[in-house]
C-alpha cells in the first residue's frame, strides 16, 4: 500500500520525538512491503520563526495532499512569557484542527502493567485501567467569538458556542466507540452551570434510543475530574466538550506512569492528525532525553486508523511494551536504574519490529 504522510516536527523535543516515530514508521512499512513517502512541513513557533505564521499556507496543502499527519509538538516558551505577543505557536495547532475539520481527538489510556509502580496511584486502582476519552476539538471555548479584550484593556472574554451539529456528530462517534469497547459512555459536561452542557445533554437524551445496548451515564466535569483519580477503572469511553477534555486528558495521562505514553489520534472531515497528548517540553529539547514513545504510539494510531493496517500497529505497540518491559526507558521512567536515550528506544524498538 501507498503511505504518504505529512511530518510536521513542530518545537522543543518535537523533532526528537518524531524523528522516533518516523524511523519506527519506516521498520514497518518495509517489514510489510508497502511504500512510503513523507514530506516536512514547517508549524509552530519554528514555522513564526522562519516564515511569520504557525501554521503557514504551504504546510496546510501538504497536509491537505497526504493521507495522515505525524505532529510531534509545538509551543516555545518565549511567547508563553509574554502574553502581548500577536502571532502565538499555539494558534497554528487550532487553525490545523480547524482546517482540516478535526473534530475528533481520540485519546486512548493504556496501563504498561510493569509501570504500575510508577503511577502515582495504587497499583490496585489503576492495574486494569483501559479508557478512551473523545475530546471535541474544534468548538467549544477555544474557537468560540467573540473572544477579546475591552476597550479599556480590563475586561477579557471568551466564549463558548456550540451546535447541534457538532454535538451529534462527536456524540455519535463517543456511541459507536462504546459499542466496539465494553458498551460503557460518560458524557461528561457542566449541566449545572453551562447551557452548551445542556444542549449536549438533551442531545445525548435524544440519541441515545438509538443505542440500546450503550449504558449511557452522565457526569459533571468536577466529579470526573475526582473519579479519574479515584476510580479509573470504571470508565470504558468518556466524550466530553474540547476544554474539559483537553483538561482531563493530561490528568488521565499520568495515571499510567508518565506524560509521555500517551498518543492521540485527531480524526475528521480532511487528512487525520496523528499527535502525542504532552507539549514540547523545551527544557529538554535537543538533550535527547525525552520519551518518544506518545509519538511511536501515536504512528501506530495512524497505521490503524489512517490506513487501517491492524497488523502493522499492533506490532509498533507490541514493540514498545516489550521495551517498557525490559526496562528500555527514558529518565522520566527510569527511577533508579539505567536511562535511555531518546533515540536509543526508537533504535530498540525498530530492532524489534525487524526481528519480530
Ligand atoms: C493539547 C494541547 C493543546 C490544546 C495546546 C498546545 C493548544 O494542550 O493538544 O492538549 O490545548 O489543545
Ligand atoms: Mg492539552
Amino acid at each position: 500500500m501507498k503511505l504518504n504522510i505529512a511530518v510536521l516536527p513542530g518545537d522543543g523535543i518535537g523533532p526528537e520525538i518524531v524523528d522516533e516515530a518516523l524511523k519506527v514508521t519506516k521498520a514497518v512499512a518495509s517489514k510489510f512491503g508497502h511504500e512510503l513517502s513523507y514530506e516536512f512541513g514547517l508549524t509552530g513557533a519554528s514555522a513564526i520563526d522562519q516564515v511569520g505564521e504557525p501554521y503557514p499556507e504551504d504546510t496546510h496543502q501538504l497536509c491537505m495532499n497526504s493521507d495522515a499527519v505525524l505532529f510531534g509538538a509545538i509551543g516555545d516558551p518565549k511567547f508563553d512569557n509574554n502574553p502581548k505577543a500577536k502571532v502565538r505557536p499555539e494558534q497554528g495547532l487550532l487553525a490545523m484542527r480547524k482546517k482540516l475539520g478535526l473534530y475528533a481527538n481520540i485519546r486512548p489510556l493504556t496501563i504498561f502493567k510493569s509501570l504500575l509502580d510508577k503511577s502515582p496511584l495504587k497499583t490496585e486502582l489503576v492495574d486494569g485501567a483501559d479508557f478512551v476519552c473523545i475530546r471535541e476539538l474544534t468548538g467549544g471555548i477555544y474557537f468560540g467569538r467573540p473572544q477579546g479584550r475591552a476597550e479599556d484593556g480590563n475586561t477579557a472574554y471568551d466564549t463558548c458556542v456550540y451546535t447541534r451539529e457538532e454535538i451529534e456528530r462527536i456524540l455519535k462517534l463517543g456511541f459507536e466507540f462504546a459499542g466496539k469497547r465494553r458498551k460503557k459512555l460518560t458524557v461528561v459536561d457542566k449541566a449545572n452551570v453551562l447551557c452548551t452542557s445542556r444542549l449536549w445533554r438533551e442531545i445525548a437524551q435524544e440519541m441515545a434510543p438509538q443505542y440500546p445496548d450503550i449504558e449511557l451515564e452522565y457526569m459533571f466535569v468536577d466529579n470526573a475530574a475526582m473519579q479519574i483519580i479515584q476510580w479509573p477503572k470504571k470508565f470504558d469511553v468518556m466524550v466530553t466538550e474540547n476544554m474539559f477534555g483537553d483538561i482531563l486528558t493530561d490528568e488521565a495521562s499520568v495515571i499510567s506512569g508518565s506524560l509521555g505514553l500517551l498518543p492521540s489520534a485527531s480524526i475528521g472531515i480532511h487528512t487525520s492528525v496523528f499527535e502525542p497528548i504532552h507539549g514540547s517540553y523545551p527544557q529538554a529539547a535537543g538533550k535527547n532525553i525525552a520519551n518518544p514513545n506518545a509519538t511511536i504510539l501515536s504512528a501506530a494510531m495512524m497505521f490503524e486508523y489512517a490506513f487501517n493496517l491492524k497488523e502493522e500497529a499492533a506490532l509498533i505497540r507490541a514493540a514498545v511494551e516489550q521495551s517498557i518491559e525490559e526496562g528500555v526507558v527514558t529518565e522520566d521512567l527510569a527511577g533508579e536504574g539505567k536511562a535511555c536515550s531518546t533515540s536509543e528506544i526508537g533504535d530498540w524498538v525498530v530492532d524489534y519490529i525487524e526481528k519480530n
